[in-house]
């Protein structure tokens, strides 16, 4: 994406110039229902690959599920009913974990949570590069994804995340609808402070 899509445009202004890429990733619900092939989803992965983190310790995990493969159907009853709502017409559900100690001496990493974080984002970003809808979820059963994909006690389960081709905003469900669009910010000064912290 080198030009702003005008939905994005129209939505949201920057105080400052950034990469049209940055501010043109959002978190669209509307979901075509159809499969994508590994050409179009691996690629996702690998941008998240290069994020950086705490010793290269590189903690994030995927663990993800296709429409139509057998694991499907276990992954989408992890989430909620809103979250179900839409993104059953998602290509791809993916369970995001983090490995809380680090490979290097088994010491528990302080920023794994905030390594992961990172390369949820440019899994995102690359996502929105190649015109996929990609968006992160917290509305789903944290337990239950432990406990149905396996995963050790040394991981946190931080983040599902739905990935489609881009579908309508009319097929979405009539409460959704009104959600569909590019969302705004805080302002720059209340999220920076010069020196030290301020309220
Ligand atoms: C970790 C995480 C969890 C989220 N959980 C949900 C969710 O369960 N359901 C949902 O519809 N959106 C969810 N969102 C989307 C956020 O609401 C969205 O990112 C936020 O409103 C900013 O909008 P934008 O991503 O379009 O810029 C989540 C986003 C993140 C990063």
């Amino acid at each position: 994406m080198e030009k702003l899509p005008k939905e994005v445009s129209e939505k949201r202004k920057t105080e400052h110039e950034i990469h049209p890429l940055i501010l043109g990733r959002w978190s669209p619900r509307a979901m075509a229902g159809e499969e994508i092939s590994d050409e179009e989803l691996m690629p996702l992965f690998e941008a998240a690959r290069w994020a950086p983190s705490s010793y290269n310790n590189q903690p994030w995990r995927f663990i993800y599920a296709k429409r139509n493969s057998a694991d499907w159907q276990k992954f989408l009853e992890l989430m909620g009913d809103f979250n179900k709502g839409w993104a059953k017409n998602a290509a791809v559900l993916v369970v995001v974990v983090s490995s809380k100690d680090f490979e290097h001496n088994g010491k528990p990493s302080r920023t794994h949570n905030f390594d992961t974080g990172a390369a949820w984002e440019n899994l995102a970003i690359e996502g929105t590069r190649r015109g996929l809808a990609v968006h992160g979820m917290e509305g789903f059963d944290y337990e239950k994804a432990r406990i149905a994909l396996e995963i050790p006690a040394d991981y946190d389960v931080e983040c599902m995340i739905a990935i489609g081709k881009k579908g309508r905003k009319e097929d979405l469900p009539k409460e959704i609808q009104e959600m569909e669009a590019p969302s705004a910010r805080k302002p720059l000064k209340d999220i920076i402070m010069e020196g030290k912290f301020r309220k």
